[in-house]
């Protein structure tokens, strides 16, 4: 495991709703070019602690934050360029949220933002994301129809693309396929495990066969409480803890 880089190293992490503690003291360091997968029951902090890497808890009031979260060695909640922070670590939903626009717009809707503006970059930006997302295919002869129009599958791989052209260096990803058939399914899975050639990746996922299909390291979470870390390979031949093993075995959650 020493041999890889960390990429994002979280320590003595706790978070607050109001009184109630969500996340308490969590440690983990994710490592680079590798997919970690989070796992644990409804309602364990698997989203929260997601939220927690790219600054997305902020949006929500009446959230402390204690601890330190470092992205590259620096660490995040120190900064003060969050914009910076959400394009280098970025982030694709459980439910596909394309923007009500064509699907070109959607994925040049980033790269405008950020002032580019020559339609022949927007262009390249607009081919290489839908490429990396393997949906260009799919779409070069309608790009500029609505993303709406879209089957659910294809609507999160335009999402997936979304992110990709902002160039993040992290990809956080909650339960990107649990709205989807089992055939987009499988599209998005062998695409995660393309992406991770030149991404980190962080997955929510509530389907343990798919935990350990795509993951390299996974996350087991119990009431806020990181219960076990480790090689995916690993956890889900001989977990360590009694607690994951009844979870991974379908015993509770
Ligand atoms: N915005 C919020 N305000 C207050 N409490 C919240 C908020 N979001 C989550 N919580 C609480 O924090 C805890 C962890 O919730 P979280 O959504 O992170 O769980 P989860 O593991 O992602 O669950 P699921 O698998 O159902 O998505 C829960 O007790 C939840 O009720
Ligand atoms: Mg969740």
């Amino acid at each position: 495991m020493s041999l890889d880089n960390v990429k994002l190293s979280i320590k003595n992490l706790d978070l607050f709703y109001g009184d109630n503690q969500a996340l308490k003291d969590i440690n983990i360091d994710i490592k680079e070019n590798k997919v970690t997968a989070l796992i644990g029951p409804s309602g364990c902090g698997k989203s929260t602690f997601l939220r927690t890497l790219n600054r997305m808890n902020d949006l929500i009031e009446n959230v402390t934050i204690k601890g330190k979260i470092e992205v590259d060695g620096e660490d995040i909640y120190q900064t003060e360029d969050v914009i910076k922070l959400r394009t280098k670590v970025g982030m694709v939903f459980q439910k596909p949220n394309p923007f009500p626009m064509s699907i070109y717009d959607n994925i040049a809707y980033g790269p405008r933002i950020h002032g580019i503006r020559d339609k022949k970059i927007l262009d390249k930006i607009v081919e290489e994301s839908l490429r990396g997302a393997a949906i260009w295919d799919e779409v070069k002869d309608r790009l500029k129809t609505s993303a709406l129009g879209l089957s659910g599958g294809q609507q999160q791989r335009i999402c997936i693309a979304r992110a990709i052209a902002m160039k993040p260096e992290v990809i956080l990803m909650d339960e990107p396929t649990s709205a989807l058939d089992p055939i987009s399914t499988s599209k998005v899975e062998e695409l995660i495990e393309e992406l991770k050639k030149d991404y980190t990746i962080v997955i929510v996922t509530h389907n343990m066969q798919q935990a350990a299909r795509i993951s390299d390291d996974t996350a087991f979470f119990l009431n806020g409480v990181l219960v076990e870390y480790s090689e995916t390979k690993d956890m889900f031949t001989a977990p360590k803890d009694k607690r994951t093993e009844d979870y991974i075995t379908g015993r509770f959650g």
